[in-house]
């Protein structure tokens, strides 16, 4: 298995709060959370319902702000970075899938993995071809003309995956992916994130009730009052 001691990401004493401080509706949810991910690392964050664990997701992925702490990535300092400055390195460097693949109804597969190419229009030829050899790999270039109601569920929730790697992200943020799959595909994407981790190098950060899917992952944490705790 890949395995590197490259640090990625470090998140340090981070807190996220809801609600107003002294009023009831007031929640801390990450309470002085630290956190290092390598290159390559495949990581599963387990935790109870409400726990945070999308909140934590959401900070990594820079969609959402921690309310105090230091996040740094790839030795810089995130927190410091302007909204435009975020939009750029999220493209770049981050591959999102989420429970429901949320691909575009009207758009086929081909079109919708290559939507996260056009933020930048350079090489677009070799972002075309990695677009195949991805889609290849994952059994569904035959069906790239094909919208997304003509497939099924863990055909697109793959799709879904192949467009979160089109940038070749060097961390891919998963929430719940297989939360919305049957036990076949449940294996099968646990194959194809293995094989990514793996082949490209890509680090793995997932969210999920899955006992199956996390145990094949390299660390496993669970979420629990505000802290990551190594399972
Ligand atoms: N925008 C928000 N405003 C207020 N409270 C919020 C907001 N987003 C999340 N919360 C609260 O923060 C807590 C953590 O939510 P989060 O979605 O991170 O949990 P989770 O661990 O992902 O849960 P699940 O397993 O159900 O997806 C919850 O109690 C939730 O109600
Ligand atoms: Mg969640």
């Amino acid at each position: 298995m890949y395995k590197s001691c490259v640090m990625l990401i470090q998140l340090d004493e981070i807190t996220k709060s809801y609600g107003v401080p002294g009023e009831a509706s007031h929640q801390v949810v990450l309470n002085g959370l630290s956190f290092r991910v390598n290159e390559g690392d495949s990581i599963a964050i387990l935790g109870p319902s409400g726990s945070g664990k999308s909140t934590l997701l959401n900070i990594i992925g820079t969609l959402d702000h921690p309310d105090g702490g230091d996040f740094i990535f790839k030795e810089k300092n995130i927190t410091e970075f302007s909204e435009k400055e975020l939009d750029r390195f999220r493209n770049r460097e981050i591959g999102f899938v989420f429970q429901f693949h949320h691909l575009l109804p009207q758009c086929n597969l081909l079109e919708n993995v290559m939507i996260p190419t056009m933020m930048d229009k350079s090489g677009k030829k070799e972002k075309l071809r990695n677009a195949e050899e991805l889609l290849n790999r994952v059994g569904l270039w035959e069906h790239r003309d094909k919208l997304p109601g003509q497939l099924s569920g863990g055909e697109c929730q793959r799709a879904a995956v192949v467009r979160s790697m089109i940038n070749h992200p060097s961390v891919l943020l998963a929430d719940e992916p297989t939360g919305a799959l049957d036990s076949s595909n449940v294996d099968k994407m646990a194959d194809l994130l293995m094989k990514l981790n793996r082949d490209s190098g890509i680090a793995l950060i997932l969210v999920t009730h899955s006992r199956e899917l996390a145990s094949r992952m390299n660390t496993i944490y669970e979420l629990k009052e505000g802290k990551l705790h190594t399972k």
